[in-house]
Parts: structure tokens; C-alpha cells; sequence
């Protein structure tokens, strides 16, 4: 099988590469990358005029599966993914059983295998059925096929229990995703606290909540050597202690979300709980920490904490509903628009963040466009103007604060492995997955 995607702006960090390209696959692998390409291939596909990036690998998503197969599934949440523009995602493990086994690793691993032909990589738990007490077999986890561990959700509150997890990372080379919150300081809180949330009569969440644990974290990380990745940043000083870190040259990395970039607590209006999520939007000053931060790369990179929740725990009032919205499905039009397109972002920069480094942490392969490489690529249209509807989701979840947005930049082609498993064409849209049913429709 041979796909060749022609005329494109290549951008690949890996080989600094930024020019008009084409690019040769064969049977699943990057074959050659030059200018003016001719081989007898079987699909051919016209990318002038767009932007050709290593395939998008999102660290940090929610599929639900098992246990609230309600919200999303593998499938889906794959195919929200590819409709995204992602070619590899990890999968939190706060379902129902808790991903704490090897046997549970590898039973998400083998569902996936079923339904997709993007790489959906588990994350495992950093305790029994996290709980905050006994840690996992870490060894077992790693071997099963987890390429990282993380409490997502919630933190270890234990410091003992978090330090003894980090050691054993340390020993077993599995990186540590810290979900930053201190639940006793939480408390009942469900928007970022200040003078709107007193205004709108809920209770507040303060940066605390989140600056605490991140440095406790980046401090355990110092001692006991681990490589930690710092989930969802949403505050200013969250972004000042990732910079120190990484000055004093500690293997310490941090992702921002879509939201917390694009929105700021203005947003909440104390009614639609599309807007919450946690950690929540933050002051318009945190927001802007966040931006300069990726901009000048200390925060590294981008992840959706895509969360889907149904439409009946979403139109709970506020302080009801839970926590999270979906995001793979406008996570490259957001990051386009509020980012890319402002000039906070080169495209490089744009590449990095939501392929190159992330392949980085969890050791991977992919994130490049490099020859003999998997062929995982993503093509976006820079220019293409669209607007955000969430019925039109792949994802169970529409669960979204961004309906109705207009965004610049769209996903036009995803290849995962040499395959096209997403394509959009003169506003016609193709999923493909390995259900048979939908290949039928
Ligand atoms: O908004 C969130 N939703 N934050 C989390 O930490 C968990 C997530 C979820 O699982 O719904
Ligand atoms: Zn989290
Ligand atoms: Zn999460």
C-alpha cells in the first residue's frame, strides 16, 4: 500500500524540516520525504496549500471504557480522536474497574486493537483502584504495555505514598502524570475562586489548590529522580515553578489545555456546566501566564482532557453536574485560532507541542515525519473556516463550552500507519475504523 500526500508545508520538528514537500508511505511506514516525489502509488492525495504534521498524539484523554460506556467508548472516543486530527491518544485510568492491573492494561490495549486504527496507549494507576494507598506493580504495568501512570482525577494526597510511587518510577522508567489538587483545600469548590464566583453564589477554587501540589510534585520529582508531566496547568504560579524546574534542569514537563488557553472564569455564568471543568478557567491574569508560558516553551505541551459526560449530568445545575468537557474534536481549530494564528505559536512550535514532545515523554517512536518512521500523519488546512457544532461529533460527549464558535484551521486527512482513518473533502467527511457497520453506511 502506497500513499503519497503531495505539495504540502511539511512541518516535522524532528528534522527542523519547514518547506513545501512530498511525502511517500509504503506499507505503513514514511519512505522518503523530498521535493517533486514520483512513484506509481495507489492513493494520491493534493495537500497544497496545507500544513503536513507529524500524526497529533494526545497525552491525556477519557474514553470511559469500561464501566460508563454511556459517555464514550474506545470506539468512539477513537473516532473523535481521528476526526481530531490524532493518530496516537492515552487513555486515564479512572474507569470502572480502575486500570491498576496488568491484565486490565492489556485488556484496554486488545479493545482498542478491535475497534481502531489509531493507537489508543493506556495509563495506568498509581494505586489500587486509586484509592491513595497501596501502590501498583508499576514493573507489571510498564510490561503490560502502560507507558505512564497517573491518580488522573484526583492526587495522592499521601506525600509518603506519592514519594515511594515516584521512586518506583524512577526505578521502573515510567513517566509520572500529576493531576494537581489538594481535595481537603478543594473542598466544595467548582469555579475558580475570586469575586465572580462570589458574585454567581458558588463556591471558589482557589490556584492554591493547584500550586501546592505542583510544587510538592516538582519537589518529590528532584528527590527521588522521576520524570514527571504536570497535567491541565491552569495557574500563573504552576507555570513560574515548571520554569524554575526546568532552569535547574529537571525532567519535569507540562501540558495546557485548549480551555484553559482559550477561556478565562468570565466564562462561567453559574448556569451552564459546560464551563466546568477541573482544574476550572482561572483569571484572565493566569490565562495569560499560560499563553506566555507556551510561549516561550516552557509549557510543552498541549493536551484535551477530553471528558466526556452525558447531556443528563450536563444539565444538572452547576455545582451538581461533573467535572469536564470533550475537546478532541476542536483542539486543532482552537489551538489554530487562539494561538497559531495570534502568533503566539509558530506552526514548529504548534508541531512540538501536540506531537513531537509528547512522543518524547512517552518514549515513543512516532511524533515525526522522519523516513522509516510509522507513517502517522496529519494534514490541516490552515485557512478553513468552520464552526463548532457538537452535533456533528464523532464522541459520545457533546459536552463542549466552545458550540457555535467560528474557528480557523481544520483537520483534513488523518493517517495512522499509512492509512487514511480521516478525511475531509469539499465538506464531505469519511470516518474509518475497523467496525464494518460504519464502513457500510
Ligand atoms: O474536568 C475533569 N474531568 N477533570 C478531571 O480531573 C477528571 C475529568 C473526568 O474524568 O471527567
Ligand atoms: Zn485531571
Ligand atoms: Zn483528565
Amino acid at each position: 500500500m502506497k500513499l503519497l500526500i503531495r505539495g504540502g508545508r511539511v512541518l516535522d520538528p524532528a528534522s527542523g524540516t519547514d518547506g513545501i514537500r512530498d511525502i511517500l508511505t509504503e506499507n505503513g511506514v514514511i519512505r522518503e520525504v523530498g521535493e517533486n516525489l514520483n512513484a506509481e502509488v495507489d492513493t494520491c492525495v493534493d495537500a497544497s496549500g496545507k500544513w503536513v504534521l507529524p500524526g497529533l498524539i494526545d497525552l491525556h484523554v477519557h474514553f470511559r471504557d469500561p464501566g460508563f460506556t454511556d459517555k464514550e467508548t474506545i470506539r468512539t472516543g477513537a473516532r473523535a480522536a481521528a476526526r481530531g486530527g490524532f493518530t496516537t491518544v492515552c487513555q486515564m485510568p479512572n474507569t470502572r474497574p480502575v486500570v491498576d492491573s496488568a491484565e486490565a492494561v492489556r485488556e484496554a490495549i486488545h479493545k482498542a486493537e478491535e475497534c481502531t486504527y489509531i493507537h489508543v496507549l493506556p495509563i495506568a494507576a498509581i494505586t489500587a483502584g486509586q484509592d491513595g494507598e497501596y501502590i501498583t506493580d508499576f514493573a507489571g504495568l510498564k510490561a503490560a504495555g502502560a507507558v505512564a501512570v497517573s491518580e488522573d482525577g484526583k492526587s495522592v494526597m499521601n506525600a509518603r505514598v506519592a514519594r515511594q510511587a515516584m521512586r518506583l518510577a524512577a526505578l521502573t522508567d515510567i513517566p509520572v502524570f500529576a493531576h494537581c489538587e489538594d481535595i481537603n483545600l478543594r473542598a466544595h469548590g467548582v469555579m475558580n475562586a475570586g469575586a465572580h464566583a462570589k458574585s454567581l453564589g458558588l463556591y471558589g477554587i482557589l490556584n492554591a489548590v493547584e500550586d501546592i501540589i505542583a510544587a510538592r510534585d516538582i519537589l518529590l520529582a528532584t528527590d527521588t529522580g522521576c520524570r514527571l508531566h504536570l497535567c491541565h496547568c491552569s495557574t500563573e504560579n504552576t507555570v513560574r515553578f515548571v520554569k524554575k524546574a526546568r532552569q535547574l534542569g529537571l525532567p519535569v514537563s507540562a501540558e495546557v489545555t485548549p480551555h484553559h488557553f482559550s477561556l478565562d472564569e468570565t466564562a462561567v455564568d453559574g448556569t451552564d456546566s459546560n464551563f466546568k471543568m477541573n482544574p476550572p478557567l482561572r483569571s484572565r491574569r493566569d490565562v495569560d501566564a499560560l499563553l506566555e508560558g507556551l510561549h516561550d516553551d516552557t509549557m510543552e505541551v498541549i493536551s484535551t482532557d477530553h471528558a466526556p459526560h452525558t447531556a443528563e449530568e450536563k444539565s444538572r445545575p452547576f455545582a451538581q453536574a461533573p467535572f469536564g468537557i470533550v475537546g478532541l474534536e476542536t483542539s486543532v481549530g482552537l489551538t489554530m485560532t487562539q494561538l497559531v494564528h495570534k502568533g503566539v505559536l509558530t506552526p514548529m512550535q504548534m508541531a512540538q507541542k501536540m506531537s513531537y514532545n509528547p512522543a518524547q515523554i512517552i518514549k515513543s517512536q512516532r511524533g515525526t515525519l522522519l523516513p522509516g518512521r510509522a507513517a502517522d500523519i496529519t494534514v490541516i488546512d490552515p485557512e478553513a473556516e468552520w464552526t463548532v457544532n457538537p452535533r456533528l461529533f464523532a464522541s459520545k460527549g457533546k459536552n463542549t463550552p466552545f458550540a457555535g464558535w467560528k474557528l480557523k484551521g481544520r483537520t483534513v486527512l488523518t493517517v495512522a500507519d499509512g492509512r487514511i482513518v480521516y478525511e475531509y473533502r469539499e465538506g464531505s467527511e469519511t470516518l474509518i475504523d475497523k467496525d464494518v457497520r460504519h464502513l457500510e453506511e
